[in-house]
Formats: C-alpha cells, sequence, structure tokens
C-alpha cells in the first residue's frame, strides 16, 4: 500500500513528484524518497519519517531534471528508515527503481544475487529488483524490465527508470495498481488517481499482467509477454477525495471492500498447501513442542480477533489458550510457567495498554509474538517475533480490514505451529491450508451480496437496542460485529454467547427487538438454533448470518444474510464481512460520521 509517482515531460520533475506524493499519502507515510534525472546524473533523495521530512531534504537542494520517480512507503519488509526508503538503486547508481506490494521469492533471489558478488544495503524486498534490471540491461530498459519480472513473483507494482535512457519510464502492474496520466507533451504514472488529478483527468489504468514504457510524447501498453494492448484513456470526473476513497463514499467502505486482496496479501508467500513460512518468525530450538501455553493480549477490535485466535490455537495446537483484554491483564498478578507464548494483537502496534500487557508477559518469561499491521511500531521492538498482517494503511477509525488481516494471520500462525507439534495430521493440515487459499475468492462472492445487506441495514436504523448471539466461533464474530454497529451508529448494542440470554438478558427482547444470530458451527448449530426459537418466541426479528445451503435456519430467521460454505474453523473470515457491511449501511442511514466517530481515536496511546 505505497504510493508511487513518476514524471516525464518539459517541466522540473521534482515538484511534481513531491505533490503527487502528498496526495498519495494516506496510502502510506512513513518514509519517502524521489530519483531525478538529468540526463547524464540521477539524484537521490529520501528520508524516513513523514512527507515533510522529505520535503525539507528537497528543499534546500532541488535536483534538477525532467525524469523522476517518486515512493511513500508504507513498510512491508524492513523498518521505516532512510535506507530502507525507495527508491532503491543498483550499485552503479544508474537504475533506480520504486515499487509497491510484496516479491514472494525475494529471499532466493536476494541469496543468488549475493551469491553472485552484488552488495544489498537494504532490508527491502525492492532492492532485488533493481539489481535484476540493471543485470538484464543491454541498451533496452523495457526488456531488461520485463526479464527481471520473469524471475520475481508476487504482488506489486513497479517503476524502473536509468540514466541510459533520460525520458522514458518503465512500469509493471502485477496485482498492486498503476494509473498512467496523459498530459500534453509530458506524461505521469501513479499507484493512484489522486496524484493525477492536479495535472490531467485522461487516464490509461493498467491491468495484471501488463507493462507500459512511457515518453513525454507516447505511451506504449503491452502484456508481458510483449504483446501489444490498445486501450483509450478513460475521463475521471471525480474530485480529490473522491479519488482518494477511489470512488467510495467513505474510507471505510473501501476498506471493507479491500478485504479479499488483504486475505490474498497476508498469505502471498507463506502459505504453500499445508505448509507455512513465515519470515520474522525463528522459533527457538524445542520451543514449539514444549509449548504449554498460549496468552493472547489485545483491546478492541483487536482483541475479538483473539477471541478467534483462543479457538483456533485450542482447536489445532490442542494448547491452552487465554485471551485477556490487555487493560485487564496489565494490572493483573498472571501465573506464568516456562514455555508460554503470548500473541500480541495490535493494529497499530502502539496501544499502550496492548505494550504493557505484552512486556508484563514478556517479563515474566514468556516469549512475544507480535501481530500487527504496522513495520517498526513500538510493540515490534518489544516482540521476539513478528507476524505483519499487509492490510496497509487504515484510514478509518473503525477497523475492518485489519481485524480480518489479524484472523489470516493467526490461521497462518495456528498452521504453523500445530505442524510443527505434530497436533494437525496432515490431511487436516491440507484441508485448512486448501481452505485459507480459497477465501480472497470466497470473500469476492460475499462483498459481491452488499445490496442485502442494505436492506436489512434500512429496518435496523430505526432501533434503539440490537443483539449479537452466536456460540463459539460465531460469538466470537458476534462480538465483533456488535463492537462495529455501535461505534458508528451510536446505536446501542450488546453481544453474548447464545447460551446465555435465558440467564437474563431475554427479559429485554419483546416484540420486534433486533437479534442477529451467527450461525455457521454444526457442533452446535442444534443449540443456537434453540436460542434461535426462545427469541423468535417473544417475537424478536431474527437476522441470520449463515452459509448459503442451510435451508433449516429459514424456519427461524426473518432475514438472512448469506456466506459460501468453508470450513467451520474458517467462518469467521467470512462472516464478519456481512456484519461489517450492516454496521456501515445503519451509520449511513442515520448520516453519521462514519470514518470519524465521536469520542473515538484511531490509536489509543494512552492509559
Ligand atoms: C475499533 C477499533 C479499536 C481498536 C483498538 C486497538 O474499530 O479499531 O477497538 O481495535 O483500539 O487498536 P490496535 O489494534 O491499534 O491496538
Amino acid at each position: 500500500m505505497c504510493g508511487i509517482m513518476g514524471y516525464v515531460g518539459p517541466r522540473q520533475a521534482s515538484p511534481i513528484l513531491l505533490q503527487g506524493l502528498r496526495r498519495l499519502e494516506y496510502r502510506g507515510y512513513d518514509s519517502a524518497g524521489i530519483a531525478v534525472s538529468d540526463g547524464g546524473n540521477m539524484t537521490i533523495l529520501k528520508a524516513a519519517g513523514k512527507l515533510d521530512q522529505l520535503e525539507a531534504v528537497v528543499a534546500g537542494a532541488e535536483p534538477p531534471g525532467n525524469l523522476g520517480i517518486g515512493h511513500t512507503r508504507w513498510a512491508t519488509h524492513g523498518p521505516p528508515t532512510d535506507l530502507n526508503a525507495h527508491p532503491h538503486t543498483d550499485s552503479t547508481d544508474e537504475f533506480a527503481v520504486v515499487h509497491n506490494g510484496i516479491i514472494e521469492n525475494f529471499h532466493q533471489l536476494k541469496e543468488e544475487l549475493m551469491a553472485a558478488g552484488k552488495t544489498m544495503v537494504s532490508d527491502t524486498d525492492t532492492e532485488v529488483l533493481v539489481h535484476l534490471i540493471s543485470d538484464e540491461y543491454e541498451g533496452d530498459l523495457a526488456a531488461a524490465v520485463r526479464k527481471a519480472v520473469a524471475r520475481a513473483t508476487g504482488a506489486y507494482a513497479l517503476v524502473a527508470v536509468t540514466v541510459h535512457e533520460p525520458d522514458t519510464l518503465v512500469a509493471v502492474r502485477m496485482i498492486s495498481p498503476l494509473v498512467v496520466g496523459i498530459g500534453d507533451g509530458e506524461m505521469y504514472l501513479a499507484s493512484g488517481i489522486p496524484a493525477l488529478l492536479d495535472h490531467t483527468r485522461q487516464v490509461v489504468v493498467l491491468e495484471d499482467g501488463e507493462m507500459v514504457t512511457i515518453n513525454p510524447g507516447r505511451v506504449v501498453l503491452e502484456t508481458l509477454q510483449g504483446d501489444p494492448i490498445d486501450r483509450e484513456p478513460a475521463e475521471i470526473d471525480w474530485d480529490v477525495e473522491q479519488a482518494e476513497k477511489g470512488g467510495y463514499p467513505h474510507f471505510m467502505l473501501k476498506e471493507i471492500f479491500e478485504q479479499s486482496q488483504v486475505a490474498a496479501d497476508c498469505v502471498l508467500g507463506r502459505l504453500d498447501g499445508s505448509s507455512v513460512t513465515l519470515e520474522d518468525v525463528e522459533w527457538p530450538r524445542g520451543f514449539v513442542e514444549e509449548l504449554d501455553k498460549v496468552w493472547i493480549t489485545a483491546c478492541g477490535t483487536a482483541f475479538h480477533a483473539g477471541l478467534v485466535g483462543k479457538e483456533l490455537f485450542e482447536g489445532l495446537l490442542r494448547v491452552p489458550t487465554e485471551a485477556v483484554y490487555a487493560h485487564e491483564l496489565r494490572y493483573r498478578d498472571p501465573i506464568l510457567e516456562p514455555g508460554s507464548l503470548t500473541v500480541a494483537l495490535s493494529q497499530s502496534g502502539e496501544t499502550a495498554d496492548t505494550l504493557a500487557a505484552a512486556r508484563l508477559l514478556q517479563d515474566r518469561g514468556s516469549r512475544l509474538l507480535a501481530v500487527t499491521n504496522v513495520v517498526g511500531s513500538a510493540l515490534t521492538h518489544y516482540a521476539d517475533d513478528v507476524i505483519y498482517t499487509r492490510a496497509g494503511p487504515e484510514i478509518a477509525v473503525a477497523s475492518t480490514k485489519a481485524y480480518l488481516a489479524m484472523l489470516v494471520s493467526q490461521y497462518l500462525l495456528a498452521l504453523d505451529l500445530g505442524h510443527r507439534r505434530g497436533a494437525l495430521d496432515q490431511a487436516r493440515a491440507l484441508e485448512v491450508g486448501g481452505a485459507l487459499a480459497k477465501l480472497p475468492a470466497q470473500l469476492e462472492e460475499v462483498l459481491k451480496r452488499e445490496d442485502g445487506v442494505e436492506d436489512v441495514a434500512q429496518l435496523l436504523a430505526g432501533h434503539d437496542d440490537i443483539y449479537f448471539i452466536g456460540r463459539g466461533l460465531d460469538y466470537a464474530v458476534a462480538t465483533e460485529g456488535s463492537l462495529k454497529l455501535k461505534e458508528i451508529s451510536y446505536l446501542h448494542s450488546e453481544a453474548m454467547p447464545a447460551g446465555e440470554l435465558k440467564h437474563g438478558t431475554l427479559a429485554l427482547i419483546t416484540e420486534g427487538t433486533p437479534v442477529v444470530v451467527v450461525n455457521t458451527q454444526q457442533h452446535v448449530y442444534d443449540k443456537t438454533t434453540s436460542a434461535l426459537q426462545e427469541v423468535k418466541a417473544r417475537g424478536a426479528m431474527v437476522i441470520g448470518v449463515a452459509y448459503d445451503d442451510d435451508t433449516e435456519i429459514e424456519a427461524y430467521t426473518d432475514h438472512l444474510l448469506r456466506i459460501p460454505r468453508t470450513l467451520d474453523l474458517l467462518s469467521p473470515v467470512l462472516s464478519i464481512v456481512p456484519l461489517q457491511l450492516l454496521a456501515y449501511h445503519v451509520a449511513d442511514h442515520r448520516g453519521l460520521d462514519i470514518d470519524q466517530p465521536r469520542n473515538l481515536a484511531k490509536s489509543v496511546t494512552v492509559e
């Protein structure tokens, strides 16, 4: 989720690059850099931190040149430092590359390049690309890029330049977005339309597997195999704010719709059949075999992801697991045996309570694994191991895609640990791995059903109290569905295990009270259905979240939000999506400030 900007034309490149990066800052903002070529030389300027830092560096020494590329980074490999900031160059400084996304086989490529005598100066996956391109260069940048990307696998967008071709930008799109802006005798390239709107409204959007060679007066679009593509420019009529939201009315909705890609990115290069590779996790010898307790700690939405984790670790590893709110845990006196693992979940990696609870357990001898979306965040400094969730910057205060990425990260972790401990036989591991790999396509399917959710949302928007119930993993999802609703719609909502209703809350269920039931877990299906009958008998309006092929539930529900069938173990990844959409549309009907709900902040760095 980094931002890329490129320019070639008669004007000085650097102010145009900086202006474009400013428009793309919403895509990533932990470091930035530009490369500008004046024909003979290329100047590279970079700075860790927000774009202001780079602007301060450029202000004193604006590099001359009419061609350039720029980048604002959201780190995926390596912390946000000057060295890891883009553009990256080869050892001769004659080639430069900016890149967004993940090169899946970069470890292997890095080893090959180092064995061939190359020196790598950064921790990034990008640096291998620029070395590959310079190695392949024989007087034609487009040909060199084509050969280099044939060796790389992953999901990415890149732009390359060289001093040898001072009016040429070459770019490739492999899943991550790239758009060419057509000017009058000048051309632009960006990872998002907002960066182009100050200059042009004529754009050519690249599709996956396409490559473009750009000169001031010419755009050549081809497949990676070299077949020409003829595509007319499109006219964009969005304003900048609409463009930042990708045409969605709110960041929250955009982020909900990114979740299929987020699930795919999270497993990219990490899951092969049933085998899992977690690049920043290194288990000490014997640790996994002797693991006898898992602690999960987090706050809010991240804690709800942890409730799913608890069921997973107990189910797949058969290791006792406790999920505890970080703000409770940090003031408790937890009893730790040797051989425990703490999984601290935090989108921001900066939540004060989560940091404190994680450190308390670590100080008492637990190994600490951080699951976070922010490379280099405070939590990662203390953690022994890290799983980056790769969801990209989450702008809406209400977390959606980061939650989903935490779920997927925990499935990977559970699969890895279960395998290593021998708690999972090969057939089960393959079944779970196979179902995980299918989730991105199934998420696409769920997202297509937004209209049905919107109809139900209309019915809920006028109610005051809404209940969410479920059992086991369905209960974990109910907690998050309820939180999403209350934080953005300001309606009162409660989640509880379905079996708990009759112990008190049933007294609140009267004619028309909305009750949302998540019912995907077959081993407790009938039990949850009994709870449904109890609320139905009191006149509740029941909204079910159920598998497509579950016809039985129709008798007990008034409205249904359907999801494709998956393993019951994985259903939270799918069943949360209609609930996120429900919360969104209820808040939208109520005309509320969805991206910035009252009294809340994105990152809670105080106690
Ligand atoms: C709700 C939400 C919060 C956060 C919580 C922890 O939508 O986003 O409940 O989940 O404040 O934040 P992180 O994950 O950054 O530790």
